[in-house]
């Protein structure tokens, strides 16, 4: 079979001949259709020296596909259903924190850039029915992420105020989409004002260029404070949302895009008596909840591109480049 096959980065990432997978026990073989890309991709080719697998391993932690095949012990009645796969492997028994064990498919796992993946049965659900394959695929992996960040984490209430950083974060959009479908207010920041326009038709009350230095005051000013805010920037803009998050407030957080060092007024912390999470992808019961919470609000997520996988390469440097809105997608097979 094809596949985005990893060795290091100091490797092209190649499309390359890569031995099919078989299902084994429990597990199921999908033909994977669309799969998307997301920013631990990306680092992967920048950052991570080598692999634990000597013919390198496949990317992708988001899929979309139908069911080819069926190990032992799963019901062939699975043949031909078209699913989307969990991303979150392993998670363990505690719903607060992942174990030891805990893995995100694709690295150092097989993943979703190929034709074909053999997948235990218990990541696998069916596809929502008014997704189409490429927003199928635009959903696990950061859909989950802004479902915990959101509801388990910052216990979203009615009628609170929420800001999200970095709109064109494939997580951070996810969260607006969420957040709107919920009903409560929602401002955001990005660095484009094309990016800003655009959160706007998908429901975002008052929006803000963090490349402004007036944003925060601007943003204090016309909100009052936030009840829940959501980054995946950090660095040394996340001092801001500490201003900026109302008595009471709760900051979740779950990326680093802008930097992983972030200083913070331990004053502000206490005497406004906030709660700062860390949250990382989310349960299996976390991604039903999702799927659920898609299905009746009818949320549809926002597609960039989609490029095919032969095309993976310029889909990377796309992403490199922020330029996105929204999920990028390859297509793997029609
Ligand atoms: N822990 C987890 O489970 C988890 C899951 C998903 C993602 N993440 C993390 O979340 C981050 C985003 O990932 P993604 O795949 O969603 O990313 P992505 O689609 O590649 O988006 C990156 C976005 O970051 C925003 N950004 C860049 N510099 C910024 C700054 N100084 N302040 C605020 N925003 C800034 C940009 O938004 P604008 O273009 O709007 O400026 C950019 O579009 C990454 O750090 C990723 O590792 C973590």
């Amino acid at each position: 079979m094809k596949a985005v096959v990893f060795k290091g980065k100091d490797f092209p990432l190649a499309v390359t001949d890569f031995q099919k997978p078989k299902p084994g026990k429990n597990q199921l073989l999908v033909k994977i259709k669309t799969a998307a890309i997301n920013h631990r991709d990306l680092w992967a080719t920048q950052e991570q020296a080598s692999v634990p697998h000597a013919n390198g391993v496949v990317l992708g932690s988001d899929g979309c596909g139908v069911v080819d095949e069926v190990g032992m012990d799963v019901d062939p009645l699975w043949i031909g259903a078209e699913v989307v796969l969990l991303p979150s492997l392993d998670w363990g028994n505690n719903p607060n924190v992942q174990g030891d064990a805990f893995r995100i498919l694709g690295n150092p796992d097989h993943g979703t850039f190929a034709e074909y993946i053999a997948i235990d049965k218990k990541y696998v659900f069916e596809k929502p029915e008014h997704l189409t394959d490429e927003e199928a695929a635009a959903l696990p992996l950061s859909g989950l992420t802004a479902y915990r960040a959101l509801f388990s984490k910052a216990r979203l209430r009615a009628n609170e105020k929420v800001l999200i950083t970095g709109i064109g974060g494939g997580a951070a959009l996810w969260a607006l989409q969420l957040a709107v479908a919920y009903q409560v207010k929602v401002s955001v920041t990005s660095g484009s004002e094309e990016k800003l326009l655009k959160a706007k038709s998908l429901g975002a009350l008052n929006t803000y260029s963090y490349k402004d230095a007036e944003w925060v005051s601007k943003a204090q000013k016309e909100n009052n404070g936030f009840d829940v805010v959501i980054d995946s920037a950090g660095g040394d803009d996340f001092e801001k949302l500490i201003e900026l998050a109302a008595p009471g407030g709760r900051i979740v957080n779950f990326g680093r895009t802008a930097g992983t060092k972030a200083s913070i007024d331990i004053r502000k912390l206490f005497w406004k008596q906030l709660t700062v999470h860390g949250t990382t992808m989310g349960t299996r019961d976390e991604f039903l909840s999702l799927l659920e919470f898609i299905e009746s609000r009818k949320v549809k997520p926002v597609i960039d591109r989609v490029y095919a996988m032969g095309d993976v390469g310029e889909a990377f440097a796309h992403m490199q480049e922020d330029a996105q809105f929204g999920k990028i997608v390859l297509t793997v097979a029609h």
